[in-house]
């Protein structure tokens, strides 16, 4: 079996890791158990871009419960857990001299150019055959087949040396490759792929960008908008792995210290509210003026970066947007400030910024923590390279919120593979009466109750006892 990880020799601490939190994933379980027997996915090949946790192996393994191959990479460099890519590719079956699992491709601290190699090696399986659905987190893999076809339809992949963005000069190192070994790789897989569904808000804005334009090659569903994904793991997730990250990395006690964080969405919203409940002074900064509003009315402080910048002992972007932090705003930034990213993409702190400003040094104090000195000696720690620090520097969100997201990503997959007709090319999210399922689903392990409507009062909401209970318009 093909794979790459750190070290198979941690397959037995990950595999007990994994058992763990399977009794905290009960929609996962609940899928595994409904469709014992049926296996919806058999036939479909899952390339999957998503961080290789412990709470993504109980995914992957549910994914292989209902018949699906799966080859997996993670999508950030630094979020992979070794010990559980290690028990993925060992398998349940299997030992580390014979591994029996699904082929991995995945370790912490990848380069670049080892993480867009992962990125291809997810879409083909032995004896050549090719993927024919994708599951993402940012939207990297369909990214890559979309550009492999454009630059196959042209027949000419750009030079590397002709942009100065490091990650798109290793994709095009990928593609470059792949032109002169297989030219028609990409346009093959693009062909065959029957649609991937997306985890992420900013993943999802890269597919809406390409639905508008006309660009999209196979059609989507949007993961990220099922109300028991964003509600949930952007806002509660965030707000149990932010102050684990920034707690794993420095330890510094938060209680008293002026935090900003950038960006007040689902994200935002959770970490805020984390960082507030370790008795930090929040302040938010917004360019929305509906989210200023609410985090005014949640009563935090909302100003302008620029303003506080140099008040601030933490500061988070959320926003999925670039250049929130800049260089300036670094410089300005208190002796020893905390600096870190929890949104998607490392664009939002100016890192290169950073790093050429005259004088400024970089030390590591450990992996995914460093200290940047200016000549004056005034110093800043910044978190995860600028990368998102919850699953840099910590270990994510925990299984129990992971496993609503997973849940729709489960039926999302089989959604698309076995109803493809009901979705046409495009953007699509999981019909509501699913995503009231997957909320249902984890409601018994923590003890709650539902009230249950009469049929009187079900015709007095001109609903159906059984649901959907809100309209598409109702904002939770
Ligand atoms: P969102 O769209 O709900 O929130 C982003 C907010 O940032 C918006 O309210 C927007 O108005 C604001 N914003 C945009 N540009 C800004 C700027 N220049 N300055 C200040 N505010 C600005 O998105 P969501 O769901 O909160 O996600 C944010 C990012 O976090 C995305 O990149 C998403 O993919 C990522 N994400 C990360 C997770 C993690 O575990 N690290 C989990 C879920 C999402």
């Amino acid at each position: 079996m093909e794979f790459n990880v750190a070290d198979l020799s941690l397959a037995e601490y990950g595999r007990t890791e994994i058992t763990l939190a399977e009794h905290e994933m009960p929609g996962l379980m609940a899928m595994r158990e409904r469709y014992s027997g049926s296996a919806p996915l058999a036939g479909a090949r899952i390339a999957g871009s998503l961080h290789m946790t412990v709470q993504t192996a109980v995914l992957i393994e549910t994914l292989v419960d209902l018949g699906a191959e799966v080859r997996w990479a993670s999508c950030n460099i630094f979020s992979t857990q070794d010990h559980a890519a290690a028990a993925v590719v060992v398998g349940r079956d299997g030992t580390p001299d014979a591994p029996a699992g699904v082929p991995v491709f995945a370790w912490k601290g990848e380069s670049l150019a080892e993480y867009w190699d992962c990125a291809e090696k997810i879409m083909t399986w032995p004896e050549g055959r090719d993927a024919n659905m994708i599951l993402d987190d940012g939207g990297d893999a369909t990214m890559l087949v979309h550009l492999g076809k454009e630059y196959e339809d042209q027949g000419v992949v750009p030079p590397p040396e002709s942009t100065d963005n490091a990650e798109l000069r290793e994709v095009l190192k990928v593609l470059g490759r792949s032109l002169q070994e297989d030219p028609k790789k990409w346009t093959r897989i693009a062909e065959k792929i029957q649609g991937v569904t997306e985890e992420t808000t900013t993943g999802v804005h890269r597919l809406y960008e390409r639905s508008r334009d006309n660009t999209l090659l196979f059609t989507a569903i949007n993961v990220n908008d099922s109300v028991t994904k964003s509600k949930f793991d952007n806002k509660y997730g965030c707000r149990h792995s932010l102050v684990d990250g920034i707690n794993r990395a420095t330890d510094v006690l938060i209680g008293g210290k002026v935090a900003v964080i950038c960006g007040y969405g689902d994200v935002g919203k959770g970490c805020a509210e984390s960082l507030r409940g370790q008795g930090a002074r929040v302040i938010v900064t917004e360019i929305d003026p509906i989210c200023a509003l609410q985090a005014a009315m949640d009563g935090y402080q909302v100003a302008r970066l620029d303003d506080v910048v140099g008040d601030a002992d933490i500061i988070v972007t959320a926003t999925g947007c670039k250049d929130v932090v800049t260089a300036d705003h670094i410089a300005a930034m208190k002796h020893q400030a905390i600096l870190g990213n929890i949104g998607h993409f490392d664009n939002e702190i100016d890192m290169a910024g950073l790093a050429e400003t005259p004088g400024v040094e970089r030390k590591q104090v450990k992996p995914q923590v460093d200290v940047w000195t200016y000549s004056d000696g005034k110093s800043v720690i910044v978190l995860s390279e600028g990368r998102l620090l919850n699953l840099g520097n910590a270990t994510g969100h925990p299984s129990f919120v992971m496993s609503n997201s997973f849940t729709n990503q489960v039926l999302a997959q089989i959604e698309i593979f076995t109803k493809a007709d009901s979705y046409p090319i495009g953007v699509h999210v999981l019909p509501k009466h699913l995503d009231e399922e997957v909320a249902r689903l984890h409601l018994e392990s923590l003890g709650v109750d539902l009230t249950e409507l009469t049929k009187d009062q079900a015709h007095y909401l001109g609903i159906d006892v059984a649901g959907p209970y809100k309209s598409e318009l109702y904002r939770y």
